[in-house]
């Protein structure tokens, strides 16, 4: 029989949870103030309802420690995308509907059920580059929550990683294998990178160019760390009101990174401006062409077109054809020139 470590609120709930999971486990219970010292074992499983953000930041470090090919499986509420993209933060590899079933989880592990409701992406089938893409998503998504400092090093290798990967498989591979990704913001941030990455690529970048578009990419929605999650991966159309939440966005993204030591300005720039337009309607400064510089201008158009191709619950991803329409439709909006040279972008996928 295996083993799994049980992580609840309180030890009441963590023997409880530990019960359902008898007939197939041998489970040790713990409550989430009484971490074990001992590392994770090869399963873990985490039912817990996190309110407070210095848990948050003790279980991602605690889980750290896992064994390498360990598991660790969160309870969620079903169909539930807010508290997937919470998990995947805190370090889950795979989801399971709550109450979680012990014979669910023993399938899981033996890799017949990959994850609950909506398929998170069959860890084989992801390439290096969107798993190392991931990775630092979520780091970067975890610091700018806990406001702890971003470790520049390791994004600028996850970089080196998503670029050769999307080099080597190209624009549409990796779109097909993003899609399958449960959180729309994760999913968004993947897509854009490589829209960008791509785009850099086809204009003729230098390597070193085509890693800050990277960079750029996995950091420019970074303020959506700071945004309420109900209304970040709200399944649904927002309304005015949480509209001009999520458009604090980019401030909030700017004040997660200034104090970063070693990061480039030219990443901060592009972190609070890539909703500004040249014609000046854009947010949150409502910048002008002159004061919008070319790694904006280009991160701009990536991440209108990439949202464009996004899979979510309420729209199907939109053609090439019809998001490259849409991208000329706002004429002075945009770079005239750059979105001409956009073009060669959507044929190398459909
Ligand atoms: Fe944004
Ligand atoms: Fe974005």
């Amino acid at each position: 029989m295996h083993r799994a470590t049980v992580i609840s609120d309180s030890p009441e709930r963590a023997r409880e949870v530990a019960s359902r999971l008898a007939d197939f486990f041998r489970a040790d219970p713990f409550s989430l103030q009484e971490l074990p010292d001992a590392a994770p074992s090869a399963c873990t499983l985490i039912d817990i309802r996190l309110r407070d953000p210095s848990q948050f930041f003790e279980l991602r470090r605690w889980l750290k420690r896992r064994p390498e090919n360990g598991h660790v499986v969160f309870g969620i509420d079903r169909d539930s995308r807010l508290q997937a993209v919470q998990a995947y933060a805190i370090g889950a590899t795979g989801l399971l509907p709550r109450p979680v079933d012990g014979k669910l989880l023993a399938l899981m592990l033996a890799d017949k059920v990959t994850s609950a409701g909506e398929a998170a992406g069959d860890p084989d089938e992801q390439s290096a580059g969107v798993l190392a893409g991931m990775n630092a998503l979520q780091s970067i998504f975890a610091a700018a929550l806990a406001g702890e400092p971003l470790n520049t090093e390791s994004l600028s290798a996850a970089s080196q990683t998503v670029v050769a990967s999307i080099e080597e498989q190209g624009l549409a591979d990796w779109l097909d294998l993003v899609r399958k990704h449960h959180s729309q913001t994760y999913q968004h941030c993947l897509i854009v990178t490589a829209v960008a990455v791509s785009f850099g690529r086809l204009l003729g970048f230098s390597s070193a160019d085509k890693r800050r578009l990277a960079t750029a990419g996995l950091l420019h929605d970074i303020g959506k760390a700071r945004i309420p999650l109900d209304i970040l991966e709200k399944p649904a159309r927002l309304n005015e009101e949480e509209l001009a939440v999520m458009r604090q966005h980019p401030l909030l993204g700017l004040d997660a990174l200034k104090d970063v030591p070693g990061l480039q300005p030219e990443m901060l720039d592009m972190v609070v401006h890539h909703h500004e337009y040249l014609d000046g309607s854009g947010y949150p400064h409502g910048l002008q062409a002159n004061e919008i510089s070319d790694l904006v201008r280009t991160m701009t158009i990536s991440d209108i077109y990439g949202a464009l191709l996004e899979r979510r619950s309420y729209k199907p991803p939109l053609s090439s054809a019809d998001a490259y329409q849409m991208l000329q439709d706002m004429g002075s909006k945009l770079d005239k020139d750059l979105v001409r040279e956009f073009r060669a972008v959507t044929r190398i996928h459909n």
